[in-house]
C-alpha cells in the first residue's frame, strides 16, 4: 500500500474551498483534514502551501485519432492524452466515429483499439451515429451495456455526418430506452450548405467564408428544433459546443420548464473573437471550426449562461488538424477545410485565467464547469471531486504562476495553438492521476499507456 500526504493546500470543490491536507492511499483519496500529525510508515509528504488543489479536469468533448472530412485528426491517443495530462486534464470522453456504411459496433471496436495501451489518462467514449442503417438502433443496448452510454448526432454535414429529423427522433427514443443520453451538434446543415454554395459561386472561396456560411441563426434554429424533437421522443438532450446567445436562451427556457436539456460551450467560444476570420491569406483557416467563433454579444451571453446554469460544461472540442493539412484539402474551397482546432492542453489554464482571474466566474464554478459537472453529466462516478473514495486525480495549480502558451513547446501534435503567445496567469505545477504524478510543470512524466477505459453506468 502506498500513502501520500498533500499538505497545506487550498482544496477547491464545486461546493466550496478549505485549507487542509489530503491523504492519498494508492489510487484513491482516503481522507481530508488536518492530517499533519499522521505517521504512516513509508508515507510521502508533499508540501502544497500556496497551491490550489483542484479535481483533475474532465474533458467530455475530444476527437482523438478520428477520421474527419477526408483526413484524420492529428493527435493519436498517446500524444493527445499526454497533452491533456500536461494541461491538467485527467479524464476525457472521446468521440468514436461511425464511418458512413460502417457498423456501429465495429466502429466502436476500432476506436477502442486506437486507445488501448496508448492513452495515458482515463477515458470513455461517446458513440457518433452518422448512418442509421437498418438494425443500427438494435445495437444501442449492447453499446450502452459496454459502458458507452452516450450517442452523438449531427444536424449538419449532409451526405457525410448528418442525420435527418426522423433519424434524430429515432436515436433519441432508442437511447432513452437503453438508459443512454444523446449529444447533439445543432446547426441547420441544409441552410449552411446553400449559403456556402452561394459564397463559392460568388468566388468567395477563402477560409473567412466559413463564418459567413454559418450565421448564429443556423445554430439557434437547430437548437429549438432539437428541443422540440426531444420532447416528442420524451428523452433528455445534451447540446455540444453552443456558441450563440439565442441558443442559450432556448436552453434556459427549456430548463425553466423542467425539461432535461443540458448545454456545453467550449474554451474558444468564451475567449476568442470572430475578428480572427478577417486575417489575410489562409491564416483564418486556423479558426475554421464549427460552429464558428462569434462576436462580443455572444461571448458575454455565454459567460452569463455559465453563471446562471443554462450552460453547465466547458469542454475543449479538441479536434486538431495541422495547417498544412487544412491547406492541402481546402486551399481552393473553404468547404473542404477540415473543421476543428486544438484545445485539450490549454482548456484548464485558459479558463482559469480568463474566467477566475478576470472575475467572470468563481473558483468553485470553475471546478464545476471543468470537472464536477461533466463527470456527473456523463456518469463518471469516481471523478470530478476531491473527497474520500474518489479517484486521486488532482491538479496542483500555482495561482501566482504565469504561463506562456506556445505551439513550439506544446504537447499537442499540431503546428499551431489557438492561444499562441498568450501570457496567462496561473501555472500547472503537478498533475496526479489515480495517485500517480503524471505531469510536472507542463510536461508529461508518467508511464506510457497507463490510462484506463471507464465503463459508465446507464441512467
Ligand atoms: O469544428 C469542429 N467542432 N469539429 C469537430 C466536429 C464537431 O462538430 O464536433
Ligand atoms: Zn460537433
Ligand atoms: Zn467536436
Amino acid at each position: 500500500m502506498s500513502y501520500q500526504l498533500l499538505m497545506n493546500g487550498r482544496i477547491v470543490n464545486s461546493w466550496g474551498c478549505i485549507n487542509a491536507d489530503i491523504l492519498l492511499k494508492d489510487d484513491k483519496i482516503d481522507a481530508i483534514g488536518a492530517l499533519g500529525d499522521l505517521n504512516i510508515e513509508g508515507m510521502q509528504r508533499v508540501q502544497c502551501k500556496g497551491m490550489l488543489l483542484l479535481p483533475g479536469g474532465v474533458d467530455v468533448h475530444t476527437h482523438i485519432d478520428s477520421p474527419m472530412m477526408g483526413t484524420n485528426t492529428s493527435d493519436d491517443f498517446e500524444t493527445g492524452t499526454k497533452a491533456a495530462a500536461a494541461g491538467g486534464t485527467t479524464t476525457i470522453v472521446d468521440f468514436a466515429m461511425q464511418p458512413r456504411g460502417g457498423h456501429l459496433l465495429h466502429a466502436l471496436e476500432t476506436h477502442h483499439a486506437k486507445a488501448r495501451g496508448k492513452a495515458v489518462v482515463d477515458y470513455g467514449f461517446h458513440m457518433c451515429v452518422t448512418d442509421l442503417y437498418d438494425g443500427a438502433t438494435d445495437e444501442f443496448a449492447e453499446i450502452a451495456q459496454s459502458g458507452v452510454t452516450s450517442f452523438k448526432v449531427f444536424m449538419a454535414y449532409r451526405g457525410t455526418l448528418m442525420l435527418h429529423d426522423g433519424e434524430l427522433f429515432e436515436v433519441l427514443r432508442k437511447s432513452g430506452s437503453v438508459g443512454a443520453q444523446v449529444c447533439v451538434h445543432a446547426e441547420n446543415g441544409d441552410v449552411i450548405d446553400r449559403l456556402s454554395a452561394d459564397l463559392v459561386a460568388a468566388g468567395r472561396t477563402g477560409p473567412s467564408s466559413h463564418e459567413i456560411s454559418r450565421p448564429p441563426s443556423t445554430e439557434v434554429e437547430a437548437v429549438h428544433r432539437a428541443i422540440r424533437i426531444s420532447r416528442m421522443a420524451d428523452a433528455p438532450l445534451y447540446f455540444v459546443h453552443l456558441s450563440t446567445e439565442g441558443a442559450i436562451e432556448a436552453v434556459a427556457e427549456a430548463r425553466a420548464n423542467d425539461w432535461p436539456v443540458a448545454g456545453e460551450t467550449c474554451t474558444h467560444y468564451l475567449t476568442l473573437d470572430r475578428g480572427l476570420y478577417d486575417q489575410p491569406g489562409f491564416e483564418a483557416a486556423k479558426v475554421v471550426l464549427t460552429p464558428p467563433l462569434r462576436g462580443e454579444q455572444h461571448r458575454t451571453a455565454l459567460w452569463r449562461g455559465l453563471r446562471a446554469g443554462s450552460l453547465g460544461v466547458v469542454s475543449s472540442d479538441h479536434c486538431p488538424f495541422c495547417l498544412e493539412d487544412k491547406r492541402r484539402l481546402g486551399g481552393e474551397d473553404f468547404r473542404l477545410i477540415p473543421n476543428g482546432g486544438p484545445g485539450i492542453e490549454h482548456r484548464m489554464l485558459v479558463l482559469y485565467s480568463e474566467g477566475v482571474v478576470k472575475n467572470r466566474i468563481t473558483l468553485e464554478k470553475y471546478v464545476d464547469l471543468t470537472s464536477t459537472a461533466p463527470a456527473r453529466q456523463f456518469g463518471l462516478a469516481s471523478k470530478g471531486a476531491i473527497a474520500p473514495g474518489f479517484d486521486a486525480d488532482i491538479l496542483v495549480l500555482d495561482p501566482t504562476g504565469h504561463t506562456t502558451i506556445s505551439s513550439k513547446t506544446q504537447n499537442q501534435r499540431v503546428d499551431y495553438s489557438l492561444y499562441d503567445d498568450w501570457e496567462i496567469d496561473g501555472s500547472i505545477v503537478a498533475v496526479y492521476s489515480r495517485g500517480d504524478v503524471i505531469a510536472r510543470d507542463g510536461m508529461f512524466i508518467g508511464e506510457s499507456g497507463r490510462g484506463k477505459f471507464i465503463v459508465r453506468d446507464t441512467r
